[in-house]
């Protein structure tokens, strides 16, 4: 059996939202397009933005049964997320395809590696900026405890793609 909750639901932990949006300003509304039950948006609003809420499924928030992947245009200029990883690539490609103009992305530190993942988007498309967490963090499955989970900390980075290729990539750390 999968320890994998359906479609990778992990709500994110406030904290481990909060340090990121006291470094990053947007313009605009923020589209949280995989929403979950409203973890990321509910900082996002408490700092002023507006937000724009979507999920494939139905965790009693925002609007459900709209695929990120299967989307025809962007719905706000910026994105916030933590997606679900398996399909991380393929989102921020299609972000890049929508022509989103800022999206940010929770994600493992290892997805900075792998010659394929270089080949197909570092390359092309790198992000601008990104924040590494110097404490690492824990991801509680949506319908477990943190004892289920455990000591599964693991290292998570926030990955900024802007519409722009910029010369470098930045990094610092949280
Ligand atoms: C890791 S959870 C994160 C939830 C929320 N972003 C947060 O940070 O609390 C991933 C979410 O992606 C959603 N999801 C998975 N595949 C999706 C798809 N193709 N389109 C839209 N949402 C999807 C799941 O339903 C789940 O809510």
């Amino acid at each position: 059996m999968t320890n994998r909750h359906k479609d990778d639901f992990y709500p994110t932990p406030e904290t481990s939202i909060r340090p990121f949006l006291d470094l990053e300003v947007f313009e605009g509304d923020i589209w949280e397009p995989v929403c979950g039950d409203g973890a990321i948006s509910a900082v996002l609003r408490e700092h002023g933005y507006n937000t724009v809420d979507t999920d494939l499924n139905d965790w009693g928030f925002g609007t459900s049964g709209r695929d990120f992947l299967l989307e025809q245009k962007a719905l706000a200029p910026n994105i916030v997320t933590n997606p679900p990883y398996k399909h991380a690539q393929a989102f921020i490609q299609k972000a890049i395809d929508l022509g989103v103009k800022k999206h940010c992305w929770l994600l493992r530190l290892a997805f900075l590696e792998g010659i394929k993942r270089f080949n197909q988007l570092y390359s092309k498309h790198p992000p601008c900026r990104i924040y590494v967490f110097s404490k690492r963090q824990t991801m509680i499955r949506a319908d477990h405890d943190a004892a289920w989970y455990g000591s599964g900390k693991m290292a998570f980075a926030w990955y900024v793609w802007t519409d722009e290729i910029p010369d470098t990539t930045e990094i610092d750390w949280l």
